[in-house]
Formats: structure tokens, sequence, C-alpha cells
């Protein structure tokens, strides 16, 4: 597969070697990925995702097969790569609710909310036979790795940075996913700590990748229109993924209001923040991100402590349709996202990226 030459060679060989008719992806977005939306992108060519990261062996069946009813395309199953176990400071998990109860009537449990368990889900994903299993936040271990490719299952590691990127490549990924900074959601950082400084731009990140590795490299973080999966495949993408730009489709289950903030919102209008879950992601700057990034708002829990906090305060703002504290991940192109028809958005991107470029 060229990495240099004709962009159309590059997504060719992309679709001949993992499957799709288009080079177009929908992001893994953990409880954002509904059968539907999936389905709907399958069937203008494109991959499907499932963001699996809290669905149970069970779930991950049930959405695999729910999709698999309604197409017949590729899809990739999501996961994060688990992190050490966190310690939790009594005493900022006791600021830290006090400040959440201005917030909310309820305030989540403080243990550390266990989701499903690791093995398990990974045993459900080779169960599964996806065309690939994509990660964040590190590399799956190597006997998964084996398992995967006995399995002639693709792997797809998402990379923030070069170095992330030439771990995953000498780890034996398939795709290296060159997520820039504009990403909506959180960021892959292998690192936890490192999020907030690990900051490249898709621009200068997917040509230092594309450069430095043997693999193909999906480019992912702000791209919502023709003119960013053009300018994407100029810097050397084999594929484009999106995941902000589907939000506001007819099939995506967003809440009302975060769809309607996503249309208005600027650039600028997005912030990283850890006040959701402890982990560090791109959301809408709601009034509950931006108070609890006010120097006298105390830190947020680590991960997944502070995602158990939150829960019965975003559990309450999707029910009742409030952005001001609704977890409302979005890039920083979230006001390209077209409401409409999943298939029919993802079919004028492609078509638009042709006139432009093909
Ligand atoms: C609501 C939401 C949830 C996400 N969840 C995940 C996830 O579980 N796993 C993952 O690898 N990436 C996740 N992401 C990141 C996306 O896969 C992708 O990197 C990002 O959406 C690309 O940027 P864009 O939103 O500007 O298109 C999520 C993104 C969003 C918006």
């Amino acid at each position: 597969m060229s990495k240099r030459g004709d962009w159309r060679d590059r997504a060719r060989g992309f679709c001949e070697r993992f499957g799709g008719q288009v080079p177009l992806l929908l992001a893994p977005m953990a409880g954002a990925c509904p059968p539907a939306l999936s389905a709907a992108v399958m069937r203008a060519g494109g991959w499907g995702a499932a963001g699996a990261l809290l669905m149970p062996p069970e779930e991950m069946a049930r959405w695999c097969a729910a999709v698999r009813e309604a197409s017949d395309g590729p899809f990739q199953l999501n996961l994060w790569i688990p992190e050490p176990e966190v310690r939790a400071n009594a005493g900022e998990i006791a600021a830290q609710i006090a400040f959440l109860s201005h917030w909310t009537g309820e305030v989540g449990d403080p243990a550390p909310v266990g989701g499903p368990d690791f093995a398990s889900q990974c045993d459900a994903l080779i169960e599964a036979r996806p065309a690939a299993i994509s990660s964040m936040m590190g590399v799956y271990p190597p006997a998964f790795v084996e398992r995967m490719k006995a399995n002639g299952i693709a792997w797809f590691a998402t990379a923030t940075t070069l170095d992330e990127a030439r771990i995953a490549a000498d780890a034996g990924a398939d795709v290296i996913v060159a997520q820039g900074a504009e990403a909506g959601g959180h960021r892959g950082s292998f690192d936890p700590a490192a999020s907030e400084r690990d900051q490249c731009g898709l621009f200068a990140l997917l040509p230092a990748i594309v450069d430095a590795v043997d693999v193909p490299v999906v480019a992912t973080g702000g791209i919502a229109d023709a003119r960013g999966a053009a300018a994407a495949f100029m810097l050397g993408a084999s594929a484009v993924q999106i995941g902000t730009g589907f939000l506001r489709a007819d099939e995506s289950d967003a809440a009302s209001a975060w769809k309607d903030a996503l249309s208005a919102a600027q650039p600028g209008d997005t912030m990283l923040t850890r006040a959701y879950t402890g982990r560090c992601g791109r959301a809408l700057a709601t009034q509950y991100a931006i108070a609890a990034a006010s120097p006298d708002a105390p830190p947020p829990a680590p991960h997944p402590i502070q995602r158990g906090l939150t829960k019965p305060m975003t559990r309450n703002a999707k029910a009742s349709n409030d952005i001001s504290r609704m977890q409302a991940w979005a890039g920083q192109s979230a006001r390209l996202a077209r409401s409409g028809d999943a298939a029919g958005v993802a079919r004028a991107i492609w078509q638009e990226t042709l006139e432009l470029i093909g």
C-alpha cells in the first residue's frame, strides 16, 4: 500500500485489505454508537463501530447481531486498555462530593466502579469476529494480539503521539489511528497523566506518523466534512474516521440538547476536562465543565471513581435534556456535524471529498 503516492491508491488499498467500499469509518464512541448508527454508515459503504468499554459480553453479542441483521459491511469493536488500579484520596473525594452536590441532588458511589471484566470482554471480541478490533490508551497484551492475528482480525490502534504510534506498530498493530487533539471524547494517551500535555493537532501528527510507521494510518479528530477528509488524505491518511460529525444524525441517540449545542459550537467552545470521568477528554464547555475547571474547584477524582461520582448527574442531565450538566463530548469541528440520516451524511461527505480531490 503506497504511503506517499496517490491518495486513491492508499484508500483503495485500505478497503481491499480491511473491507468497506469507501474509506470512511464511524468512530468508536462508548455510549454513543447505537447499532442503527453503525448500520447506516455501513449501508453507505463505510465502517460501523462500537465503543464497547461499558458493554458486558452479552451486550456486545446483541450489538453485533443487531448490526449484522441490518447490514453486511465491516465494523470495529473497541476497548480502552485498562490502567493500573487507582488509589483514592479520601480528602480529595470528600471535596469532590461537596463540589458535585452543588450540581446534582444525588452524588454517585465513591467506590471505584468496576466495568465489565476486561479478559471476558477480550474473549467476546474474538468471538464476535469483527473486521477489526481497536484500542485506545495503550496496547493489547501480546497474547491477545496473537489471538487476533490467528483469527484473522485486524488491530487498529489509536495513537495521540509519534511515540505511541511507534509502540503500537512495534506491538503488531495493523493500522494506526492517529487521534488529533481536535478529537471529541477521551484522549487515547497511553499515559493518563500526559493527556493534557500531549496535544498534537492532526495536521502535524498525521504526516509525522505516516512518515514513521510502515502500516496504514487512519486520521481522526476534527474531521466532519469533505474539506477535513480531503486534507487528511493529502496528509497521508489511508482512511478517515469521524465521531462528532455523526452525533447529530437521526440514528444517533444523543440527547436533543447535545445535538443542538453541537451545531452552535465554534472550535473554541469545547474544552479538555476530567470532570466527568477522571480521564481527560474533549467536551462541550458546559456550565459544569467550566465551573469544575475554575481555580477554586477541587480536582476531579481519578478514573473510574469520578465517573461513578458523576453518574447520577449525567444520567439525570440526559433524562431532563439539561445541557448545563450533560456529559456532552464534542470535537472542535462540532459545528460541521450534519443532521439527517447517517447514510446520507456519510455518502455526502464521501461524494464531496471526491469532488474536491477525486
Ligand atoms: C461521545 C464520544 C465517545 C467516544 N468514546 C470512545 C471510545 O470509547 N473509544 C475510543 O477509542 N474513542 C472514543 N472516542 C473518540 C473517537 O473514537 C474519535 O477519536 C473522535 O471522535 C474523533 O474526533 P471527532 O469527534 O472530532 O470526529 C469517543 C468520542 C466521542 C465523541
